[in-house]
Order: structure tokens, then sequence, then C-alpha cells
């Protein structure tokens, strides 16, 4: 079966990077010339996928401004002459039919999940972390479905993390099954000793997932920081039925990290047509005074 929906939990509080997601949410954070939420719908269509879901909260609305027309500056650029802007202006309010909902308590990306319930319906469904951007020939979302459609399991992208990072991260109980596939037999969250550790792969940022998790999720109990895991609900979906794993090709920056932030900028900005060159000359010469 085909992913057709998406879901993009976009409502978390961004306390990482504040002051900034005080007043501008994270996801709108610019890699270059784009918000970080704009690759991963990009990324979602490129995939295949047709309805997205944004998840977000109060303050969050510039969210639903970019994605939507902008008459006053489309009439600007087109009395300009300025096709070339109109198109990508055009464009974005183009991508897909997206809707948007909102998480009316922060209640962990578990919650954000269970709020897609009545979207989703009664079918398997893509969820992209509003923060996670993946840039990569290959959608990291296309790697994923492509696993779902040859598995019929819950499928979740994942990386092997730094040893001394895992305690922020997932850690997941792997057997390698083909190329970049493996099958994953439990996880924890955030495992607080040496002992609690799986193994360093992680779970970060995608995922595809059947219709059962919105049960089980109703069914979870909140879990680290007073939340509701998703972690946890995929947990019992892993000892249920089993899941997949897929280490993603493409590189995964996270928006919700000041250094990420930066790394984003620096490494899609050195590919970029029209500032590449002038940012390589930059960093060099920068280089040289460190
Ligand atoms: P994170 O845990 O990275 O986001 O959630 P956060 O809570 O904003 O992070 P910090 O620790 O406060 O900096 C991953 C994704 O899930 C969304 C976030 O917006 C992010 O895109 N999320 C998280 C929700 O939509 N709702 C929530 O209740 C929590």
């Amino acid at each position: 079966m085909k992913i057709k929906k998406a879901v993009i939990p976009a409502a978390g509080l961004g306390t990482r990077v504040l002051p900034i997601s005080k007043s501008l949410p994270k996801e709108m954070l610019p890699i270059v010339d784009k918000p970080a939420i704009q690759y991963i719908v990009e990324e979602a269509v490129n995939a295949g996928i047709t309805d997205i879901l944004i998840i977000t909260n109060r303050g969050k609305h510039v969210i639903e401004d970019h994605f939507d027309h902008s008459y006053e500056l489309e009439d600007v650029l087109k009395s300009n002459n300025r096709s070339d802007l109109l198109k990508q202006v055009e464009g974005v309010s183009q991508l897909a039919n997206i809707y948007f909902l909102r998480q009316k308590e922060t209640r962990g990306l578990g919650h954000a999940v269970l709020c897609a319930k009545s979207f989703v319906g009664n079918e398997p469904f893509a969820v992209l972390y509003g923060d996670d951007v993946i840039i990569g020939q290959d959608p990291a979302i296309a790697q994923l479905c492509r696993a779902y459609e040859k598995y019929g399991l819950g499928v979740v992208g994942i990386k092997e993390v730094p040893k001394q990072d895992i305690h922020r991260y997932s850690s997941l109980k792997v057997e390698h099954l083909e190329g970049s596939l493996y099958r994953v037999s439990d996880m924890v969250e955030k495992p607080a000793t040496e002992a609690e550790v799986l193994s360093y792969f992680s779970i970060l940022g995608r995922c595809i997932l059947p219709p059962e998790i919105f049960g089980i999720l109703e069914n979870t109990p909140l879990g680290v920081g007073g939340e509701l895991q998703l972690t946890d609900a995929m947990k019992t979906l892993t000892q249920k039925q089993g899941m997949v794993g897929v280490d993603f090709t493409g590189v995964r920056y996270d928006m919700g990290n000041k250094l990420g932030i930066l790394q984003a900028n620096i490494e899609v900005g050195l590919t970029h047509p029209e500032i590449g060159n002038d940012l390589r000359n930059y960093l060099k010469e920068l280089a040289k005074t460190l």
C-alpha cells in the first residue's frame, strides 16, 4: 500500500533554541532562504505524499501563512515582471494539500501524533519531525516508504549517534536484515544508565506508522519528562508486530539545536547556486583567522 498521508508535528516549545523560539517557531528558522519546515514538506512531496497535516499551536500561525497565498506580494511580483520569484512564491502554496491542527497543550510528541487520528483514518501514514531536516538525493521518507511496502511493518529512520549523546536520544535493539535495513525488536527513550542502552542506533526524525498506533498511544502512560512519548508507543508496537529500521542516506540537521542550525546554513549554503562560491571564499578567509 502506498503512503499518501503525512503528519508533521511542529507544536513543541523549542526550549533548546530560546530566545528566538519565543516569537519565531523553530520550524520556521531559515536554512539560507527557506524555512526548515519547507524542506520537510518538499521531502514528503518528493516521496509521493499528497496530504500533509501540520500540528501547530498558539503562536505558530506564521507556518500557516508561509504555505498560503500571499496575494499582495504575488501582485507586486507580477506587475514587476519577476516571474522567477513569482513562481517560487506561488509554488510554496501549491506543494500539497496542507492541513493544520492545533495541539492545545504541549503534552509530547506522542500526543501530537495522537491529535492526527481523524485525519489519518485507517491507513498507514508517515511522520516527519518538524525540526529534523534531512537533505539528500533520495528523500529519506521515500526510503522508509519502500521498506514499508516491502515488509508491511511500521518503519523508523535510524542512525548511529555518538556514544556520549545516546542519553539524549532513543536507543534501539536491532538485528541486520539486508543493506540499510534492520529488524527492530525493542527500544528505550533517553536511556538513563549504561545498562539501559540497547545499541547506539537511534530513531532520527522519520517514521511510518500503522493506524494501530493510535489505540496504543491512547493506552500509553506518560513517560520521560511527564510527556506522552511516541517512542513508548512504538516500543509496544515493536513488541506486538516488530518494526523495520532504515539507516537512511542523507544528512540530517537538528534545527532544534543551536549548532545544528548553523551547520545546516553553512553546509546547504555552500551548495547554493547564488551564494555558494562567495560563502566558500568567505569561510576560507575566516578559517585563516581561527
Ligand atoms: P522535540 O522534543 O525535539 O521538540 O520534539 P521540543 O519539545 O520543542 O524541544 P525542546 O526540548 O523544548 O527544545 C520533536 C518534534 O515534535 C514536536 C516538535 O515541534 C518537534 O518538531 N512536538 C513536540 C510537538 O508537536 N508537540 C509536543 O508536545 C512536543
